[in-house]
């Protein structure tokens, strides 16, 4: 059978592409019925609770966690590109102040390609060489912007400090406690990747048209800027303020439910239990917001989390439980980063995972698919047969 005849026979209408397979990947696994998530092999957990964010982006790139010597020298290469040419930080000051934050990753990651000799570079050591600079780069940008926009001078990273902790002490010009640290690190590792959702598949949507990285990450930054996605983390923070006392939670979440709306947060297009990464982050979310004398805070998503699941069970059978975004919004209020920046330090963790699937859509080797992905929508509008609508001069319609 050639090819065509292979896609002729695979034609089939899933709205939404819910549960077609339309590559293969090594890279992560989601299981949504036993609610496991696996890098390359390895669960989750213990890489959360025992890697480094460093770790794991050598895992996601190269396939493999690093030795010791490994390690160190990716540490080394990271520490050199840890820079922002001087241009990007002027045309980052050049931006309104009001600009989204998200807005502002979006549209700055093709100027840093502006800023490579060869950005559109097609082989897989250079274009690695280019990913592990985007991925150094992002949260530089993201803290050089916040500052920027505060009236603040950027801080330079300093090459003593591992990823996570450079990011936080650019973003707040103090060195982070060790323990601030693993809290990034965490949050980071647990977003890095997440199989073929919707902002890794534009990604490599992007990729199969063999369009340079700096343009497929620019489109995974717009994808995961929506509410649905990336953009539920601060929205589910709101949420947790708007509702303010736990005894005000059953009434909030009537309400949002006999309006037809969405419990931020809540709910995932995969995982039918409780994403195992909040599993993770809610007791980090419990000590850090007990720490910080807002245990209520915890408190009330707790009770938004039991009250949706039940709710929703009755309402419509079937529960939904909390996925990753619910319990991030707390850690990341603790951990002092701007409402408006949880999305974007989603994007700090995710782009090593984008990077990932660039790399493995453009040099996997023979996958199961054609080289670019094209689905098919079907027409439902106006049709007046094979020779077309009859043509309307502009003064007779
Ligand atoms: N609040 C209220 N209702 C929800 C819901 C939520 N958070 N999540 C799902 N539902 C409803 C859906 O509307 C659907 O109802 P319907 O059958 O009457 O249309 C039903 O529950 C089943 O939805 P499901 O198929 O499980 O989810 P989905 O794949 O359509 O949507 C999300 C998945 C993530 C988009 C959805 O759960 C959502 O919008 N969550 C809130 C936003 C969010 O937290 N996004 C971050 C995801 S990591």
């Amino acid at each position: 059978m050639n090819s065509r005849e292979t896609m002729n026979q695979m034609e089939t209408k899933n709205i939404g592409l819910r549960g077609i397979v339309v590559a293969d990947s090594t890279i992560s696994k989601v299981d949504g019925e036993k609610g496991i998530l696996i890098y390359r092999g390895y669960d989750i957990a213990p890489l959360a609770r025992e890697g480094s964010f460093e770790e794991v982006i050598h895992l996601l790139l190269d396939g493999e966690l690093p030795t010791p010597s490994e390690l160190e020298s990716l540490r080394r290469e990271m520490a050199a590109c840890r820079e922002l040419p001087a241009p990007v930080v002027e045309t980052l000051r050049s931006l309104p102040k009001e600009a989204v934050p998200m807005d502002v990753l979006q549209g700055m990651v093709p100027v840093l390609a502006m800023y490579e000799s060869e950005p559109a570079a097609a082989n897989p050591a250079a274009c690695r060489r280019l990913a592990l600079g985007l991925i150094c780069r992002l949260p530089l940008l993201l803290s050089a912007w916040e500052r920027l926009r505060g009236g603040r001078e950027v801080v330079a990273p300093r090459a003593d400090l591992g990823h996570a902790a450079n990011f936080l002490y650019t973003l707040h010009g103090e060195v982070p406690s060790e323990k601030q640290a693993a809290v990034m690190d965490t949050v980071l590792i647990l977003h890095a990747d997440h199989g073929f959702n919707a902002s890794t598949f534009t990604a490599r949507q992007v990729a199969s048209t063999r369009a340079h990285l700096f343009a497929a990450i620019s489109g995974a930054l717009g994808s995961l800027s929506g509410e649905l996605h990336g953009g539920a983390n601060y929205r589910v923070y709101r949420m947790l303020r708007e509702i303010g006392a736990k005894e005000r939670v059953r009434e909030y979440v009537n309400r949002t439910l006999d309006q037809g709306e969405r419990i931020m947060g809540m709910g995932h297009a995969v995982y039918r239990v409780t994403d195992p990464r909040a599993l993770i982050l809610g007791p980090m979310a419990a000590e850090l917001a007990g720490q910080a004398g807002h245990p209520e805070l915890y408190e009330i998503a707790e009770e938004v989390r039991r009250i949706t699941t039940t709710e929703m069970e009755k309402r419509k059978g079937r529960a939904i439980y909390a996925n990753v975004d619910f319990f991030s919004a707390i850690v990341n209020s603790m951990s002092g980063i701007p409402v408006d920046l949880f999305t974007p330090v989603f994007a700090v963790a995710r782009v090593a995972g984008w990077c990932a699937h660039y790399l493995e859509e453009r040099f996997g080797g023979a996958q199961a698919k054609p080289a670019i992905y094209r689905p098919k929508a079907e027409y439902t509008g106006r049709y007046c047969g094979l020779e077309g609508c009859r043509w309307i001069p502009l003064e007779e319609r």
